[in-house]
């Protein structure tokens, strides 16, 4: 059977292989997929082991830049990313690299959520390797104008610098604005502490503004929390995210799009236990 595997350290905790033998039923593909605990000095010797017999990988934290080393070739996203998270084998054996974040990312925001980035104001919070993944597929979707704002400013700065030819893209710190935006999407860490970045509620036009944030829990994320208090249209987590990249990557793989609706319902029914 087709071997896959997804690397992390630590990896216990990945919802992948749920998610891919959901996609495989669903699909009546065959194929195995597991968790691969990658040595933290090591992965890539680790890589290459499993890729003598295995098929494809999803790589996570914190292999992503070594991955992207690792491939031969890379997909425009994944060089655009500096990231990947998407290896497959191809059939000279070689390795091709892509990055699928934020090719889910966007799918969960114009096809799970409806929400259409043409023309839109958009606020990205954050300048780390998901906002750096998100970029490209998030200007490909034409909005009006992209804002990053991070508690470091010159690393939004560098960002921005880096993707200007893409689209409208600038920087800014958090306290720097104030006017309301059609979008925010939260990719900073924050949630994991509790916390919310020191954005200002006029942010939010109430009733029309929505809000994204790419850490997902049990209950509502701190964010989410947040902007439904400032009376956002929308507080959405980051769970469809993590199912859609989940399908991107399957995709490229076996050639077949899963359907994410019901898997999506899975992992939220789980997620509540
Ligand atoms: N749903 C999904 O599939 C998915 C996929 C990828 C990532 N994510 C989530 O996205 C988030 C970011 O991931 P990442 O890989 O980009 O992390 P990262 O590279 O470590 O970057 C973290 C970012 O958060 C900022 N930050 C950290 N603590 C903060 C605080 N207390 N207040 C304000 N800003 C803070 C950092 O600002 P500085 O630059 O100033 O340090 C930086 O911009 C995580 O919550 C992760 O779980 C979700």
């Amino acid at each position: 059977m087709d071997r896959y595997v997804v690397f992390g350290n630590p990896i216990g905790h990945s919802k992948s292989p749920l998610i891919h033998r959901l996609f495989a039923e669903q699909t009546g593909e065959q194929l195995d997929y597991s968790t691969l605990l990658a040595p933290l000095e090591d992965f890539t010797t680790c890589a290459r082991e499993f890729f003598q017999q295995g098929r494809g990988a999803n790589v996570t934290v914190p292999f992503k830049e070594e991955a992207y080393r690792l491939a031969n070739t890379l997909t425009e996203r994944a060089q655009r990313a500096g990231a990947v998270n998407t290896l497959s084998k191809l059939a000279d054996g070689s390795l091709l690299g892509d990055n699928t974040d934020g090719a889910g990312l966007v799918r969960d925001l114009t096809v799970n959520a409806g929400f259409s980035l043409e023309d839109k104001r958009i606020l990205l919070l954050g300048a780390g390797g998901a906002v750096r993944g998100a970029l490209e597929p998030l200007l490909a979707e034409k909005p009006g104008s992209l804002i990053i704002a991070n508690r470091t400013v010159e690393k939004a700065e560098l960002l921005a610098e880096s993707f200007d030819d893409l689209g409208p893209v600038s920087a800014s710190g958090f306290d720097w604005l104030h006017e309301s935006v059609d979008l925010i999407i939260n990719a900073t860490s924050a949630s994991l502490s509790g916390d919310v970045p020191p954005i200002a509620g006029s942010l939010i036009e109430p009733g029309k503004t929505f809000c994204y944030d790419m850490m997902y829990a049990k209950q509502p994320t701190a964010f989410c929390r947040w902007a439904s208090d400032q009376g956002a249209a929308v507080a959405m987590d980051g769970l469809g995210m993590l199912a859609e990249q989940a399908a991107e990557a399957f995709f490229l793989w076996r050639g077949v799009r899963p359907d994410t609706v019901p898997v999506l319902a899975e992992l939220r029914r789980q997620l509540a236990l």
